[in-house]
């Protein structure tokens, strides 16, 4: 695929500087009139979406794009769905799930009761892997799943449970090297191009809207899990993440972010121990 990021030459008359001012523009326009705060999510992936959808506006340039979606709701569900990148998949990092099931399956062995909050969880598929992994390990029953992502429509892709069959076979790889103990086509029927998990998977699965940068903490969870997601963020923005985590977990709680993602250099990095650092497991120690 090309890029339709502008070259230097496409950039407009005033280069990079007012460049930056209209994406600034664009951005304050985007969270007051919608509430959507992009304004700390790391600027050159957002710059290089932002082009992509004013090029497919056929307009030319930010500001064209920022009047347009000011006074047109679609405009900015679509520009939403332009800036959340929503990239994802069925047992992503395995060793991720190795490590899972090794260490943190045992610590919720031991309660009655479990909540996990997948947290960005995108158009399902952390979600289901989850859920199979629990039901394979005899602790899904008494668990729940709080899913939530900032963006309604993936959601509710991810309500549907319908992925696409030829994934199924990377998927398969990637659940075997993920632990899994049965035939993953067990867990899904193919219909026409799709494969459908079974509903059984999301029984205890609650989807909901929640926004990590302006919503609050909504329960208190045994484990957090955010994966690729604050990777798309500015420090501070992080930072206000981590203190939301905090704030959700009790002590001992796990917290489990993405491969590329750390809790190190974070205000909350003392107050975590490792608990597998190779797969960003930590556990809320104060
Ligand atoms: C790259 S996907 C990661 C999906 C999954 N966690 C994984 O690792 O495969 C990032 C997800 O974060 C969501 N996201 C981005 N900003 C968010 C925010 N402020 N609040 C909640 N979710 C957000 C996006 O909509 C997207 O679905």
């Amino acid at each position: 695929m090309t890029s339709v990021e502008p070259s230097q030459s496409a950039r407009p008359a005033g280069g990079e500087e007012l460049e930056d001012l209209e994406l600034r523009l664009l951005l304050e326009g985007v969270f007051r009139r919608y509430g959507f705060d992009f304004r700390e999510y790391a600027p050159a992936s957002l710059r290089r979406r932002v082009w992509r959808r004013v090029h497919a506006e056929r307009l030319g340039t930010i500001s064209g794009l920022t009047e347009k979606l000011l006074h047109d709701e679609a405009t900015m569900e679509r520009l939403l769905l332009d800036l959340s990148v929503n990239v994802t998949a069925m047992f992503r990092d395995p060793t991720f799930y190795v490590a899972f099931r090794q260490k943190v399956v045992p610590v919720l062995r031991t309660h009655p009761f479990t909540r996990i909050w997948v947290a960005g969880c995108s158009t399902g598929e952390e979600v289901y892997s989850l859920a199979i992994l629990l039901q394979e390990e005899g602790v899904y029953e008494r668990a729940r799943i709080y899913a939530t992502d900032i963006n309604e429509s993936v959601l509710d892709r991810a309500r549907g449970g319908v992925f696409p069959l030829e994934k199924m076979r990377e998927y398969t790889q990637n659940y075997i090297r993920a632990g899994g103990t049965r035939a993953f086509s067990e867990y899904y029927v193919a219909a026409y191009d799709g494969a459908q998990f079974q509903r059984s998977l999301i029984e205890n699965v609650v989807f909901a809207q929640h926004n990590l940068v302006s919503d609050r903490s909504f329960n208190e969870f045994h484990v957090i899990v955010c994966r690729n997601v604050m990777i798309y963020f500015e420090k501070k923005l992080q930072d206000h993440v981590h203190g939301l985590f905090y704030e959700s977990l009790p002590t001992f709680g796990i917290l489990a972010l993405g491969h590329k993602e750390s809790i190190r250099f974070s205000p909350f990095e003392d107050r975590y121990e490792e608990l597998d650092n190779g797969e960003k497991l930590y556990r809320k120690v104060v």
